[in-house]
């Protein structure tokens, strides 16, 4: 039941590395979604690459892990009603041209694949995600 009502975020490099930090968690936490754990890290390529495997056969992968190795993220796993799903809502389509106004990748995300934000897509990997980063008695 608690599971269901959670999702996993990060906050990924060129949205830290602008600045964005401050201003997307606070868009985050005054939507609603409390934080359960959080903290500021960096992936190494090999962790990039495993913690998107299920994107490795596209023409895209190698691009992705090399940006999302190439800085520090801030990975936090968050608590709403409904989570996932308006999680998603929050942040917005992946490529920010054709994301919602006043949404967090219209706002603050660059391309499509420098798009600021990530937000797990189903209950079943918010928690795989969620203990990419987090041991048990850091989510509790
Ligand atoms: P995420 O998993 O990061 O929340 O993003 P998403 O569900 O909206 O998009 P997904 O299809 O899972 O893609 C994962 C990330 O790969 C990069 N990407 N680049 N160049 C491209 O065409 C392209 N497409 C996707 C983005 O960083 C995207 O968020
Ligand atoms: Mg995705």
């Amino acid at each position: 039941m608690r599971i269901t009502n959670r999702t996993f975020t990060m906050i990924k490099p060129d949205a830290v590395a602008e600045g964005h930090t401050g201003a997307i968690l606070d868009k985050i936490i005054k939507s609603g979604f409390r934080v359960i754990a959080m903290k500021y890290t960096r992936l190494t390529p090999e962790a990039a690459g495993s913690f998107y495997a299920v994107h490795k056969e596209r023409s895209f992968y190698s691009s992705l892990v090399k940006y999302m190795s190439s800085g520090t993220i801030v990975a936090a796993i968050l608590e709403r009603e409904n989570a996932v799903q308006d999680f998603r809502k929050l942040i917005g389509a992946t490529d920010p041209a054709k994301a919602e106004e006043g949404t967090i990748r219209k706002l603050y995300a660059r391309s499509i694949e420098s798009n600021a934000v990530h937000g797990s897509d189903s209950d079943e990997n918010a928690a795989i995600e969620g203990a990419f980063f987090f041991s048990a008695l850091e989510m509790f």
